[in-house]
């Protein structure tokens, strides 16, 4: 929408002070037609804004976008390394892409980059990662640990712990991990992580960790063929919650878990993920690009390998698949 039509629109719900305006009374206001005013009030929607439309009253704006700012999010930051360096952006294609430059760039152990929106979200697998604006955490952090390379998977198993208290801390929901690193609350995923590297020999430079939560999201905001397999904080508890707040705590428990990782290694984060894990001990099926497995899923190992017992009782090894539990 151009700024001086924005504008305009704005100074109308403005002068109605939280009354109904009607469409004609917008129309004449801004200058343009009825149906004009619908598509400006369906994109103030898209851009996170709450409308009350009533029949013969008109609209009224309920609430507007809640913008994460990084003064926000610094004020009351917990974390000593982590959300240090906060790049902040309004739109980006993926939170990943940036940090990957970033760090190329030279950026400091703890940048994260945090987005109100991403038009091309990765998820695994080269899944799109659906990022609607002013909903979600969509962020990405830099870590420079100083790991072998095959150790890099343990890191996504610890952000997966981290997130889950965070959210078990903001909101009063506990989120169960489904290997290797979805959570679920009530069997429906809100949060994904992706977990990427860059290398060289056996030389980690950096591991990008990219997470994404379904804050506050309404099952309208997800796609139909998403809204029986995700869902989001919000519809779960009922409750809006600050992702201001969320991206602390987020930060707090993922730096606490990985000092504690450089510390002492993968056991102690292990055992808490397989606290929180929901598939061991249970029936599961793990869909390779290979095979289909069926099998008692038995733990994992220190590589973040699941380990599925067949009913021949043969153990598989399995790396990357879509788990049914
Ligand atoms: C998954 O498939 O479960 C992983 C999803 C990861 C999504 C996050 S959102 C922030 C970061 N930027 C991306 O493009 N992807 C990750």
């Amino acid at each position: 929408m151009q700024s001086d039509l924005r504008k305009k629109l704005m100074e109308a719900f403005s002068n109605a002070e939280g009354s109904f305006i009607s469409g004609q009374e917008i129309a004449d206001h801004i200058g343009c037609s009825r149906t004009a005013v619908w598509k400006h009030i369906e994109e103030l929607r898209n851009e996170g804004y709450t409308l009350e439309a009533v029949r013969k009253k008109g609209y009224r704006i309920v609430s507007a976008p809640e913008k994460i700012t990084s003064n926000e999010i610094q004020l009351g930051l917990k974390s000593k390394v982590l959300g240090q360096h906060i790049h902040y952006e309004e739109t980006v294609d993926s939170t990943q892409k940036i940090a990957h430059q970033l760090a190329t760039d030279g950026a400091p152990e703890g940048t994260i980059v945090l987005a109100e929106e991403q038009t091309g979200g990765k998820g695994r697998l080269m899944r799109p990662w659906h990022s609607p604006k002013y909903s979600g955490i969509w962020m990405s952090t830099i870590l420079r640990p100083q790991i072998a390379i095959h150790q890099a998977p343990q890191l996504t198993l610890l952000a997966a712990v981290a997130v889950v208290k965070a959210v078990k801390e903001v909101s009063g929901l506990q989120p169960h991990i489904k290997w290797p690193n979805d959570l679920l609350l009530n069997k429906k995923k809100i949060t994904g992580i992706l977990t990427e590297m860059q290398a060289e020999s056996d030389q980690i430079h950096s591991v990008i960790i990219g997470i994404g939560i379904n804050v506050n999201q309404q099952t309208e905001d997800f796609p139909e063929d998403l809204r029986d397999k995700a869902s989001s904080i919000f519809i779960e508890g009922q409750n809006r919650i600050s992702r201001a707040n969320l991206v602390q705590a987020v930060l707090y428990h993922l730096e606490e878990l990985y000092f504690l990782y450089l510390k002492e290694g993968f056991a102690p984060i292990k055992e808490q993920w397989e606290a929180y894990a929901i598939s061991l001990g249970q029936q599961i099926k793990a869909t390779t690009i290979h095979s289909v497995i069926v099998g008692k899923a038995l733990g994992i190992t220190d590589a973040g390998v699941l380990l599925l017992e067949d009913e021949d009782g043969k153990v598989h090894s399995v790396y990357s698949a879509d788990i049914e539990v």
